[in-house]
């Protein structure tokens, strides 16, 4: 049995590249008991409550089926004097993954005003920003394309030109520089906000190692015909895993992994997140140029009708770790609060 995998493994190298088949996979309610709704204050300084789960569901701020995940903020209420600011969630996978590649099927991002919100990772060991941080889906306000972008310890730089569709918005991952801006990939046209949604969302896949780097492909759903199989039909790629290559198409973004920039040594184990903050940061200093109205701390505390737009819905995210080796670390899920 070892030797004949050891076999399929060499011809799978052969053939084709690398091939990762399904370590886990997240759809609908199956989410709800393996990430941990967390209730921190918002380290990005957002004018927004982090709802646990209870409070989530009871407020159908979490609302999930057998294949759908929904995570919204509170649409309905004004937010009370003296309080963090509005409900929302904020979710991270209690599972941690190193090499792997993840695939998010989304319908829905938050958008609008005062939004930001992101799908990203980091280390499960830390402490910030050591073991790195990788922002997948990230923005505020009316942006349209998404923001792609890493975080690490000093000494992570990425070559200004690359083979990606993407336009590099900088090239220094440091967080100490540049006030924690990292090294970020700007992507296409229907990868963000209301353009994204607009067309019914699409997917997602990062692709993370040593040899690969960092990659970052999306497909718009309106372009599903160019979507690779394992992609868009996971009871394929439970079969046949995923191999990221050239029929996948150019990524939009791509972060090289080399003497500029060791692997090893800035990335380890991530865990998987999923937030939306108000303000705070980013979205805040950015608001007053963003075209939005008023102030952003009043239409968060006043302007509950805005919010009708901010909900992520998922059709599921599926991570894939390398056929042949072992997955490190990847611990059970741990009773978390
Ligand atoms: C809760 O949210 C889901 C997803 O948006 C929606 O389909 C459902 O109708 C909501 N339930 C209630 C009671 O509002
Ligand atoms: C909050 O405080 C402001 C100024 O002190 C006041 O104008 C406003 O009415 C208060 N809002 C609520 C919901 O109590
Ligand atoms: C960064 O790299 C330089 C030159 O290779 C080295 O001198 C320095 O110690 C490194 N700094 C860190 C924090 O690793």
């Amino acid at each position: 049995m070892r030797s004949a995998l050891a076999l399929l493994a060499a011809l799978a190298s052969v053939v084709a590249a690398q091939v990762y088949t399904l370590a886990d996979a997240y759809v609908g309610s199956e989410f709800l008991g393996t990430w941990t709704w967390q209730t921190i204050v918002d380290p990005t300084n957002g004018d927004v409550n982090y709802v646990d789960l209870g409070t989530a569901v009871a407020q159908n701020l979490t609302y999930a089926s057998l294949d759908k995940f929904v995570m919204r903020a509170d649409s309905t209420n004004v937010v009370a004097n003296g309080t963090r600011g509005r409900n929302s969630i904020r979710v991270l996978s209690n599972r941690a993954y190193s090499d792997s590649v993840a695939v998010l099927d989304l319908e829905h991002m938050p958008q609008g005003c005062a939004t930001w919100p992101a799908f990203w990772s980091l280390s499960q060991t830390g402490p910030w920003p050591d073991g790195g941080e990788i922002d997948i889906i990230e923005g505020v306000n009316l942006q349209t394309g998404n923001l792609m972008s890493l975080h690490t310890s000093p000494n992570c730089t990425m070559p200004a030109t690359r083979t990606m569709s993407g336009g590099v918005t900088s090239t220094i991952c440091d967080a100490d520089y540049n006030s924690n801006q990292g090294c970020g990939v700007s992507g296409a046209p229907l990868s963000y906000g209301a353009d994204f949604n607009g067309a019914a969302g699409g997917w997602f896949a990062v692709q993370r190692g040593a040899a690969t780097g960092i990659r970052a492909w999306f497909w718009s759903r309106q372009d599903a015909a160019s979507v690779p199989l394992a992609v868009q039909y996971p009871l394929v790629a439970a079969i046949t895993g995923v191999s990221p290559d050239a029929s996948w198409g150019e990524p939009y973004a791509v972060f090289p992994m080399d003497a500029e920039c060791n692997y090893e040594e800035h990335f380890n184990a991530h865990q998987f997140v999923f937030d939306l903050t108000f303000c705070g940061d980013w979205a805040g200093s950015a608001y007053p140029t963003s075209g939005c109205p008023g102030t952003c701390t009043d239409l968060v505390n006043n302007h509950p009708e805005a919010f009708t737009e901010a909900y992520w819905e998922v059709n599921g995210l599926w991570i894939y770790t390398p056929f042949g080796q072992p997955t490190s670390p990847n611990p059970p899920y741990p009773s978390s609060s």
